[in-house]
């Protein structure tokens, strides 16, 4: 089962573009991080006794993930970072980081990034973001696309798409 993470707020943006190239119409559960706007974490620390979350609007996503063994976060680049919905995501993930899931090479995570600009990205701020939060829920980033440039071209050229699809090749293949 795959699950996506989906975090622009533009239905028929880039990253969604990037998005059904990787899936390739691949059954896969869709979340919308803006439309679920996750409440912000609080620090209440109430996940380290309980082992879950106080707030329950992410108990779904959860749910998904954790019968999942792809997860796939689409993004834009926003100011070197992740938009705000997908940060406070991240942000709502302190009950793993308490009960880590246990680590399983065979559930792959994959990160689908756009950004406006070329040359010198945040990139390795959210590949390292997105490697630690993968690893607390039981995944192992194992892909990283950038679409760069799209203030400029936001079409996927045909070699950005045949590398995107090379990667979803690999990427779907089930654990042997
Ligand atoms: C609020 C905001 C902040 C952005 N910050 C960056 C940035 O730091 N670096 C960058 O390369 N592009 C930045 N961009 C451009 C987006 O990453 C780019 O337009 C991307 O293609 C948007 O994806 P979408 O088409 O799915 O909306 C920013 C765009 C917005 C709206």
């Amino acid at each position: 089962m795959t699950t996506v993470l989906f975090a622009s707020p533009r239905e028929n943006g880039v990253t969604d573009a990037v998005t059904r190239v990787f899936l390739d119409g691949r059954d896969a559960v869709f979340f919308d991080l803006y439309a679920l706007s996750p409440a912000p974490c609080t620090a209440c620390n109430f996940c380290e006794g309980a082992a879950r979350c106080a707030k329950r609007d992410l108990d779904g996503v959860f749910d998904a993930i954790r019968r999942s063994d792809r997860l796939v976060i689409a993004s834009p680049v926003y100011n070197y970072s992740f938009p705000a919905p997908m940060k406070a995501f991240f942000d709502r993930l302190q009950v793993f980081y308490h009960h880590p899931a246990a680590p399983d090479p065979g559930r792959r995570c994959a990160l689908l990034l756009c950004a406006g600009r070329t040359g010198v990205y945040a990139s390795d701020l959210m590949r390292r973001q997105t490697r630690v939060a993968a690893e607390e829920l039981g995944f192992c980033l194992t892909d990283v696309f950038l679409k760069p440039g799209t203030d400029a071209e936001s079409g996927l050229t045909p070699s950005e798409e045949a590398a995107l699809r090379e990667l979803s090749a690999g990427f779907f293949i089930p654990a042997s």
